[in-house]
């Protein structure tokens, strides 16, 4: 079997027990990855230092092997905070109004996509696989092809692609798409994301697009496009049932709840998950179901993400001060309609918070794929389950048809949907719930790697 090395921006080891927290989906997902394939996991080490040496810092972990590289603190300011979270991010989630168009923000990611070539290159034998993950390092592919490497080399990208009138606002766009096709394979997490690739490369490079296997050909590359939708680590997250710490925090919050049934929300602070949406859903919902104050608890554990990046801060403040409204109105004094958490907890935590919720509402604007959704459903009690509210704009919704999908943009819509699955019959319950854990349990995260890694290590074009 050929060595795996992973590329990622953030590498992040979890511990079952281990305080978790914002390190998001990629984090979770590589670990269960490497756990089982092996292999080298190369990325940022989040230090910074005065002067960029490129010096790796080698550490054992469960399984496989981590090495980071420390970045100057202006290029994390110009390559992470700069056009990874305030240009790409947005336009990549539709939120064109949000996304800043610097050019110190493009020399940045440039230069830090050069170091990390630079970094990798000696490391990478001759029948590696290299894959390569996420928004951060769209153009590495190029770069370690100007370095010489002919290995295998995957993309992965775990956010959304958007349609290509949006794209297109990005000053250098076809540089940026045209650099992503020195890949051999391009993983997205949805069809849609999938297709709107393929019509951009058809559109804007006028490159030969073969929508039935992904092949997109420009100027003597062959690059394939396919959807990988990614999955939890299943048996891992299985594992935490039955545990002291589930348990303890299944009791925890299902006892402090009383007699109301909770709503439960757990996603990093971004302002793409839909959050101050979903207060104006809960106010929906109060306004025109009065009893449901009663009946309701919602609990949005939120920890704090990109603090450095100002759209993170405001959405942050708009936040708390909704909350406070929100509750200010609708309290009393033996009772709080929302416990907003701002930190991480460990995942065997998490998976006793999911099995006492009632309603998972995972409603984002936009999300590639979302695995709280796939967490919240695996987590629930067979013979009693909780209903998931999903956003049909979440990558998951494509898998996920047996939620309750909703338009996360719809207040009234949302709170339609809470109104239901605290009604839902428990037939109907278990119904759909044993749909979505099939989903769930059959597409885990080990999987994802090993249909990505297939495809890597045998694809049925050459390099030219
Ligand atoms: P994203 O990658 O955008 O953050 P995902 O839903 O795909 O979104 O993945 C989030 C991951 O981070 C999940 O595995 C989730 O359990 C974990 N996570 C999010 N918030 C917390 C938290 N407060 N404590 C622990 N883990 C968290
Ligand atoms: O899964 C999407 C993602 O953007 C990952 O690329 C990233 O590691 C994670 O969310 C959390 O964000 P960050 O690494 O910027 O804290």
């Amino acid at each position: 079997m050929s060595r795996l090395i992973v590329v990622s921006n953030r590498v992040s080891v979890t511990k079952g027990r281990g305080a978790a927290g914002a390190q998001g989906g990629l984090a979770v997902a590589m670990n269960g990855a490497l756990r089982k394939h092996g292999g080298i996991w190369f990325g940022w080490s989040g230090n910074e230092v005065a002067r960029f040496t490129g010096q790796l810092t080698m550490q054992r972990a469960d399984g496989f092997t981590t090495a980071t590289i420390d970045l100057e603190p202006h290029d994390v300011d110009e390559y992470y905070n700069g056009y990874a979270n305030r240009t790409l991010w947005p336009l990549f989630h539709y939120r064109i109004d949000l996304a800043e168009y610097e050019t110190e923000f493009g020399r940045g990611y440039e230069r830090v996509n050069e170091q990390f070539a630079n970094s990798l290159v000696p490391l990478v034998e001759e029948e590696d696989l290299v894959w390569v993950q996420d928004y951060h390092f769209l153009p590495l592919g190029e770069r370690l092809r100007a370095h010489g490497l002919k290995n295998r080399l995957g993309l992965f990208l775990h956010i959304p692609w958007p349609p290509t009138r949006l794209l297109v606002s990005l000053p250098y766009h076809e540089r940026l798409v045209r650099a992503m096709l020195h890949y051999d394979v391009i993983g997205f997490q949805s069809t849609e994301w999938l297709e709107s690739f393929l019509h951009y490369c058809r559109k804007e490079l006028q490159a030969d697009v073969d929508e039935d296997s992904g092949t997109v050909q420009l100027d003597g590359h062959v690059a394939v496009a396919r959807a990988f939708p990614i999955g939890i680590d299943y048996k891992e997250f299985m594992a935490f049932r039955g545990t002291q710490t589930a348990q303890r925090a299944y009791e925890r919050l299902a006892g402090s709840a009383r007699n109301r049934s909770v709503v439960i929300g757990v996603d990093r602070l971004d302002y793409s998950k839909g959050l101050p949406e979903r207060i104006d859903a809960m106010e929906r919902l109060f306004t025109t179901h009065e009893d449901m104050v009663n009946r309701l608890l919602y609990v949005q554990i939120a920890p704090p993400s990109r603090e450095d990046v100002r759209s993170y801060q405001e959405i942050r403040a708009t936040l708390e001060q909704k909350t406070g409204q929100f509750n200010g109105a609708h309290s009393d004094v033996d009772l709080v309609p929302i416990r907003y958490v701002n930190r991480g907890f460990g995942r065997a935590e998490l998976f006793g918070f999911y099995r006492a919720a009632r309603i998972g509402l995972v409603t984002p604007m936009r999300d590639g794929m979302n695995l709280v959704a796939k967490e919240y459903v695996a987590a629930q009690d067979p013979e009693d389950p909780g209903v998931l509210i999903l956003s049909r704009f979440a990558g998951a919704a494509e898998q996920m048809s047996d939620a309750l999908l909703v338009n996360s943009h719809s207040a009234e819509d949302v709170a339609r949907a809470l109104w239901t699955a605290l009604h839902m019959p428990v037939e109907e319950r278990r119904a759909r719930w044993e749909k979505l854990n099939a989903v769930v349990r059959d597409h885990d995260v080990i999987g994802w790697a090993e249909d990505f890694i297939a495809l890597l290590a045998a694809p049925p074009f050459h390099h030219m």
